[in-house]
């Protein structure tokens, strides 16, 4: 089968950092997709105030993908959905890690598709390293002062030790 135009996926997130774990699963994604659009929402919800800023969170995602043409990393604010359609992406890719993980984006696809009912989500399982990593994780270990450096990328790091100080987090 051939197919005339693009596939353009997005891969929407919070990315608060940005882990090997969304890195895994953005490239991933490009197995299928021709283009995939890394999209940092501005804040997942009203009440969660960010570790990172939204311009920190997209300039770390810019730097973790800045090898890879067919990833565009870019910002939205309000609904995916509305984003999506007017860039007209139809696939939405959403990382699975384990069964705790299906409930929420279950409702999320199904409450997507109501929304927007030509948009599919994709779910796509990490490599097995990767399947207890989570950016709040990551936070908490980095903010405590745990060496975070196995589970992002060395740029990402550097902005933990630069909002942190140098010690406990590599
Ligand atoms: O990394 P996260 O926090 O799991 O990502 C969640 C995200 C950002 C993909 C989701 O909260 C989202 O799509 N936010 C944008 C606002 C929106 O469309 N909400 C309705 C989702 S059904």
């Amino acid at each position: 089968m051939t197919r005339s135009n693009p596939l353009v996926a997005i891969y929407p997130g919070s990315f608060d950092p940005v882990t090997l774990g969304h890195e895994d699963i953005a490239r991933r994604a490009l197995r299928f997709a021709d283009r995939v659009v890394v999209a940092v929402a501005r804040a997942a919800t009203q009440a969660k105030r960010p570790f990172f800023s939204l311009s920190e969170r997209l300039e770390m995602l810019e730097e973790v993908f800045g090898d890879e043409d067919r990833i565009e990393c870019d910002s939205f604010e309000g609904l995916l959905v509305d984003y999506a359609r007017a860039r007209d992406i139809r696939f939405v890719i959403r990382g699975l890690r384990a069964v705790s993980d299906f409930e929420y984006e279950f409702q999320m696809a199904q409450m997507n598709r109501e929304l927007y009912s030509d948009f599919e989500t994709i779910f796509l399982v990490p490599n097995v390293d990767y399947s207890f990593l989570s950016a709040s994780l990551v936070r908490e270990v980095a903010v405590l002062g745990g060496d975070v450096s196995p589970f992002i990328s060395p740029s990402v790091l550097r902005r933990f030790e630069e909002k942190l100080g140098a010690e406990g987090v590599g």
